[in-house]
């Protein structure tokens, strides 16, 4: 697996990374699928597509947006769910249409359903590069640890840990939902590429897991490693913990 220190260049280099894999899709006849993580990590990479976008010839009208998780019971309105997030920093800076865009549904009266239907949705239609945040606890969109490697789209109880990660969002932990809506690692191993991103001390223990550890359902982030094409971008906060060597900043391989 691929390690790369980037540094301030992360942005630079995922935005890149995002088109390159655009363009792959559009050359092969597809229409291009993003798929988006959210939280703290992504903005940056967000923010810079979208100075790209306003400064350069870039058209985001072909192009499909898929969200990785959802809070479950958090309306689209409430600013700290996911379809808020995917509208304010992706959607609406690129310009793409909401009809292209799939986040999972909240309030599903039937979440399980509603899972299902979302694994459609990116069965019919692969995501071409997948950008991923870690958690502290080293989970990938919501498969908390002890998720497995063929999980699916499905309903899933936060770990305490990630409230309190994401209480930050909220006003308190006890506004923060308990369940969520989220791909599985299956789901996410599909993506033709995927681009993780790390920063910060808080995030060193689940990326040397996840990069050094075993691979297991302790830290589910460890099974990307099972994907040909995933890239790292860790800045030195982030990969203080690894014992192996890592690649200074550049071009991954
Ligand atoms: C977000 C998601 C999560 C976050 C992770 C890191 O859609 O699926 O896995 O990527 O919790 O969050 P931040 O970037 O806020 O530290």
């Amino acid at each position: 697996m691929p390690a790369h220190v980037i540094g301030s260049d992360a942005d630079v280099l995922a935005a890149d990374l995002v088109h390159e894999h655009l363009q792959a899709a559009r050359a092969a006849g597809r229409e291009p699928v993003l798929g988006v993580a959210t939280g703290s990590s992504p903005v940056r990479i967000y923010a810079e597509l979208a100075r790209r976008t306003a400064s350069g010839p870039h058209s985001w009208a072909d192009t499909w947006v898929f969200a990785l998780d959802e809070y479950r019971g958090l309306a689209t309105d409430h600013p700290a769910s996911y379809a808020a997030f995917v509208e304010r920093h992706v959607t609406r800076p690129l310009g793409i249409d909401p009809r292209r865009v799939a986040v999972p549904d909240a309030m599903a009266a039937d979440p399980a359903a509603e899972c299902r239907r979302f694994e459609r949705v990116i069965r019919d239609r692969p995501v071409d590069v997948q950008i991923l945040g870690i958690g502290s606890n080293g989970h990938i969109a919501f498969n908390e640890p002890g998720s497995v490697v063929d999980s699916r789209c499905r309903v899933v109880q936060l770990d305490a840990q990630t409230r309190q990660d994401n209480a930050r969002f909220f006003g308190t932990i006890d506004e923060v939902p308990t369940e969520a809506l989220t791909q599985g690692i299956s789901t996410i191993l599909r993506a033709r590429a995927l681009v993780v991103i790390a920063q910060g001390a808080a995030k060193a223990a689940a990326v040397r897991d996840a990069v050094e550890g075993p691979r297991s359902s302790a830290c589910p982030a460890s099974f990307l490693r099972d994907h040909p094409r995933v890239t790292w971008l860790i800045d030195e906060a982030a990969a203080a913990a690894l014992a192996g060597a890592v690649s200074p900043a550049g071009r991954p391989g």
